[in-house]
């Protein structure tokens, strides 16, 4: 009863942020939630490609039967390569549903590791270390200046789809701070690679 009564609460509520106008959630982007939107709903059809299905099988074959949610994430991987690089809420259902299990663990997954994209991305998708170390040595100096030189806002990508701007937790280079990533996609989502840029400045 209680249970029922919380799903219809959290349904309302759903309800009512989707009502707001999208110019008015961009905070929902700068703070890396989902919102449902027209390209990102779960009411969007969504299933692995019939060669991908013979993936999705040889992939699940490396797991006992019983442990077949071990294969979310090379699942997980797989959806972004097919959808371009990023994983709509529709695809993170289509993975529950072949693994069997509630889709919110697959989403605490993707959630989770910063290699699954939740929002489209540039083919160049600039991540800055958002942790401590690079904060203090002014990572988010370097953030502003991204942004302000690309005109987009965190998680927004270019008009011409080149860029988009994300964070990152620490990467590693804490003694060279502030860093960023760029994760770079210029060979599709399959071959992509991160660089790791150092001891940047800004110069706004
Ligand atoms: S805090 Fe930025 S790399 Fe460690």
């Amino acid at each position: 009863m209680l249970g029922r009564l919380a799903a219809q609460r959290f349904r309302e509520i759903r309800q009512a942020f989707c009502q707001i106008p999208q110019a008015s959630r961009s905070f929902s982007t700068a703070l890396n939630y989902h919102l449902d939107s027209p390209d990102n709903n779960p009411d969007l059809p969504w299933e692995f490609t019939d060669a991908n299905k013979e993936k999705v099988k040889e992939i699940i074959s490396h797991y006992p039967s019983n442990y077949k949610q071990s294969a979310v994430i090379p699942l997980l991987d797989l959806a972004q390569q097919q959808h371009g690089g990023w994983l709509p809420v529709s695809a993170m259902n289509a993975v529950a549903k072949i693994i069997e299990v509630a889709p919110i663990r697959v989403y605490e997954v993707a959630t989770f590791y910063s290699m699954f994209n939740r929002t489209k991305v540039g083919k160049y998708h600039l991540l800055v270390c958002g942790t401590t170390p690079c904060m203090i040595r002014g990572s988010r100096e370097i953030e502003d200046a991204l942004l302000e030189h690309l005109g987009v806002k965190r998680n927004e990508v270019t008009k011409d789809g080149l860029f988009s701007v994300g964070e990152m937790e620490c990467m590693g280079s804490c003694v060279n701070a502030p860093m960023i990533t760029v994760a770079d996609y210029s060979d599709g989502s399959e071959g992509y690679t991160y660089n790791y840029y150092t001891s940047l400045q800004s110069e706004l």
